[in-house]
Parts: C-alpha cells; sequence; structure tokens
C-alpha cells in the first residue's frame, strides 16, 4: 500500500530541519508499559496535558520554540508490548541494533560498543531516545521537564547535548549541512536548488516509491504502525580534532620537502590561501580530505583555492574532476560520478541531521587534556541496511566504489590505522602523491538504530 503525503502525519525533524541553535537527546527506558502508552497517546493528542507534543512535518513558518520529536528501538517496541508478529516484519539491522552490527560500521578498536560509556554500554535498556530542540538551555530543561513529569513511564538514562558554533561549522573546521536531500513533496523556502535529482519520497519514509523503478522499503506491519516512518541511526562520534591539526601540520611539512610539491602546489598559489606555503599545503590537505575547503567551496568547483562565489550546492563529479576519488563527500555521495555500483548513484542518500557536542577548539590555545567533543549524528533514512549501513561499510569504510580507492577508508570518518591506511592528492597531470599513516580521528562513543513512527503510529502504539 501506498502512503498519501501528509506532513502532518510524518516528525518534523524528518524532511526539514528545524535550525535551532541547541539539542539534547534523552536516553529513555520504559519503566512502565501501561503508563508508556499512556505518554504516547498524550504525545499526539493535541492537547495541554503537560506532556510535550511531538512536533510534525507542518509547521510551514510558525516554527514552534522548542520542538520534541521520538525514536524507538526494537526493544522500546517490545517493551510497548506490540505484537510479535508485527516485531517480526522490521528489517533485521534494527531488530539486532547498532551494537550487534559494530563491525559492519568499523565500531572496532577504542569505537567497539564494549568501549562506549554509559547508557549507551548496555544498549538493551535504550527503549525511546527523545529528542529536544531550542535555542535556550533554560527551553530544553523546561522541556524535559515536563516530558518526565510523569515519573511512572520512562526512566532516564543518560543524556547527551549538542550546540551549533557560528556557520554551520563543526569540529575539524569544515563547514557542515550544505547539503541534503530535497523533496519534491516538502517546500522549504531555506534549501535552493541544487542540480541534484530530487529525492524520491520513498528514500526517506516508508510506504513510497524509491529510486529503484517499482520498489519500495518494506513497511513495517500493520500499515498504522509502519507507514509515514523511517530509520534513523543515532551516533555519538568522538572527533579528534587535537590528532587532526597535528596530522595536517606533519602532512605540510612532508609535502615541502615532496618533489612533487610544486605540481601540487604552483609556487605563489599559495597567496589565495593562506599567509604562508605551509599554512596552505595544510589547508590543501584538510580541503581534499573532506572534498570541501573549510569554508565549503567544493574542490570539484574550485580546487585551487577556496572561492566565497561558487554555488556551493551545484556540482557533480565528472572524469577529470579535481576532487579525491576518496574525499568523505565523494564516497558518501558520488552524485552522478561513475562508480562501480552504478544502480546506487543517489540511491543512499540520507538525510543529516547533526550538531557538535563538547567546547570548539581553539587553535591559538591547544588544549591537550582529555576534552570530549564530537558530532551528534542523526543519519536518517527509510533502509538503514541499504543506505546507511551500505555507504557506511562499502563505500567509507572498504572503498568498493571505485578501484581507485578499494582497500581505503574514508579519510576524515573511516576506521583508519596508520600502519595501513592512505589516501592519494590528485595532481593536475593526473599523478597523485600517496599520503600514508592517516590514523582514526573519528571514534564512536554511542549510538542506537531507531524508528522514527509517524504520528498515527504513536497513536496506535499509545493505543496498544
Ligand atoms: C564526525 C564525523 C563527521 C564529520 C566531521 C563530517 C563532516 C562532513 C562535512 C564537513 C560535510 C560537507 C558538508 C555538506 O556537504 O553538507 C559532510 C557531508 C556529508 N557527510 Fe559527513 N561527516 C561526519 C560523519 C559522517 C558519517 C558517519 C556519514 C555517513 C555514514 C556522513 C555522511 C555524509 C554525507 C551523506 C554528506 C553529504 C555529501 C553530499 O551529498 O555531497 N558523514 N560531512
Amino acid at each position: 500500500m501506498s502512503a498519501e503525503f501528509d506532513a502532518a502525519d510524518v516528525q518534523g525533524n524528518i524532511l526539514r530541519g528545524y535550525r535551532k541553535l541547541r539539542v539534547r537527546h534523552l536516553m529513555l527506558e520504559i519503566a512502565d508499559r501501561i503508563a508508556a502508552r499512556r505518554w504516547l497517546a498524550a504525545s499526539t493528542s493535541g492537547r495541554d496535558e503537560g506532556i510535550p507534543q511531538i512536533t510534525r512535518g507542518s509547521w510551514g513558518d510558525a516554527k514552534p520554540d522548542s520542538c520534541f520529536n521520538i525514536g524507538l528501538t526494537y526493544e522500546g517496541l517490545q517493551a510497548l508490548g506490540t505484537p510479535g508478529s508485527s516485531l517480526k516484519t522490521f528489517p533485521n539491522e534494527f531488530i539486532q541494533g547498532m551494537s550487534a552490527r559494530a563491525l559492519k560500521l568499523g565500531d572496532v578498536g577504542k569505537s567497539a560498543p564494549e568501549k562506549w560509556p554509559s547508557p549507551f554500554d548496555d544498549p538493551r535498556r535504550i527503549h525511546l531516545i527523545a529528542t529536544i530542540y531550542a535555542d535556550e538551555v533554560a527551553q530544553l530543561d523546561q522541556v524535559q521537564r515536563r516530558a518526565l513529569a510523569d515519573g511512572n513511564a520512562l526512566r532516564l538514562l543518560g543524556t547527551r547535548e549538542g550546540c551549533c558554533f557560528p556557520d554551520d561549522q563543526v569540529h575539524f573546521g569544515y563547514r557542515d549541512n550544505i547539503t541534503q536531500p530535497r523533496f519534491a513533496e516538502v517546500h522549504d523556502p531555506q534549501r535552493y536548488d541544487d542540480g541534484q535529482p530530487m529525492a524520491p519520497l520513498g528514500t526517506v519514509l516508508l510506504g513510497y516509491s524509491t529510486n529503484f523503478e517499482g520498489l519500495k522499503w518494506r513497511v513495517p506491519q500493520p500499515d498504522a504502525l509502519g507507514l509515514n516512518g523511517t530509520f534513523n541511526a543515532f551516533r555519538v562520534l568522538e572527533q579528534d580534532v587535537v590528532g587532526f591539526e597535528e596530522y595536517l601540520d606533519r602532512t605540510a611539512t612532508d609535502l615541502l620537502a615532496n618533489p612533487q610539491v610544486d605540481e601540487l602546489l604552483p609556487r605563489g598559489a599559495e597567496a589565495k590561501i593562506a599567509s604562508s606555503r605551509r599554512a596552505a599545503l595544510r589547508e590543501l590537505v584538510a580541503a581534499n580530505l573532506c572534498g570541501r575547503w573549510r569554508d565549503g567551496t567544493p574542490l570539484a568547483l574550485s580546487a585551487d583555492a577556496p572561492d566565497p562565489g561558487v554555488d556551493r550546492t551545484k556540482f557533480d563529479y565528472a572524469d577529470d574532476s579535481r576532487c579525491p576519488y576518496g574525499a568523505h563527500i565523494r564516497r558518501c555521495n558520488p552524485r552522478g560520478g561513475q562508480i562501480v555500483q552504478r544502480v546506487a548513484n543517489n540511491s543512499r542518500r540520507l538525510v543529516r541531521r547533526g550538531m557538535p557536542y563538547g567546547p570548539a577548539y581553539d587553535p591559538e590555545k591547544p588544549d591537550r587534556a582529555k576534552i570530549e567533543r564530537g558530532l551528534l549524528g542523526n543519519f536518517i533514512g527509510a533502509s538503514l541496511g541499504a543506505q546507511f549501513e551500505a555507504m557506511s561499510c562499502d563505500w567509507l569504510n572498504l572503498g568498493l566504489q571505485d578501484p581507485r580507492v578499494t582497500g581505503s577508508n574514508d579519510p576524515i570518518v573511516g576506521a583508519n590505522d596508520t600502519e595501513t591506511s592512505w589516501f592519494d592528492l590528485p595532481l593536475k597531470s593526473g599523478a597523485t602523491i600517496r599520503l600514508r599513516g592517516l590514523p582514526r580521528f573519528v571514534h564512536t562513543r554511542g549510538g542506537a538504530y531507531t524508528f522514527l513512527p509517524s504520528l498515527s503510529a504513536i497513536r496506535f502504539l499509545g493505543a496498544l
């Protein structure tokens, strides 16, 4: 069955971003099944019963001051008493949960689920993740108090809090939140035409057509539960900012002594990038690792220096593109470029709703103390297996999309190991300079796979 698209039935953070300054994720355990069902029913009642109302995708121009959304893990659906006949219609990767999928996701070594701190060290107890978005901490506190006021339904296991940096910057100093899939059905005045094909709704909502002709992702049953829902990979990703900056330092120094350096950065070209040749090489390496200069300029459009004048969204990867095949954004979204699995072009697109956590790193005052900082990422798509996992495994970590990167990991987020890692910097002649010894810059510190039910599905669960 196809769903009738009704933005008011879809949770609000899926198809459009709220663009609030702060986020708080509450990891919750269902303490009492009946009280939790009442809580869910009240959260969609449209009446002020104290419990925050779930924000819908139909907020138009009147965006609420604070927004509130929920996701349920498989254990959460079980704890609510969802019938077994329905539970077994959910996809395997969701049933198993994120920690059981560690190998596929590169969650090994220091990133392994056994090393995750509380509450992610006991994933079976995480039933529901409630997320609050607002501009002020006081608003987050107030919504949290209301969500937990009925002391019977839910037990708070832990929280994670994030805060936007100016200009959509994230740790490592890049500008993020530039590319998101767009949908014909969603009017979002803040999104511009980016030259990429519109994503069919079925990329991110269950019950609609996908890029694959005639194919839809299987909707968990009954339809009242599955339609208009989607899945989310919530990830707590710690970023080693000091390690990243030190790597750029070392690499710039090595490159200065490399006989091919003048082809990489012609004499005099550094003036358009930074105040010294070494500083320009640092930035050039950072840009190549990501596929964008730190200000967001795509290398595909401006490979020699950042250019604030280019349209940061409209580009593709032609055969002669100067964006490295292995760069983060090219690996995650090869756009129309040639890849081994051509059928997968544009099919693995994810909605990303992330925010940094921890204090911003100030290069003028390098803090060697162990201050944790990173990204609270939500990677949303209708199929965890075919989108988030396929991207993480085949593209970010195995590099199966192009023989020229096969056997290497994503330079920014991949499960790199200094002994074996490599990354090729392209030169104009077609030759490359191979960088080696990239450490792992991003470690997983927790997460969960959640199902983001529609408003009708939340009511369905509330009435079980
Ligand atoms: C801390 C970890 C990460 C950092 C610092 C990071 C950083 C970035 C930056 C700076 C961009 C460019 C901005 C934009 O195009 O909107 C980007 C794009 C993107 N990232 Fe990441 N990222 C991280 C983790 C991930 C992970 C784990 C995935 C997927 C599994 C991912 C998927 C994407 C996708 C799909 C894009 C858009 C590419 C495009 O459509 O052109 N990122 N990321």
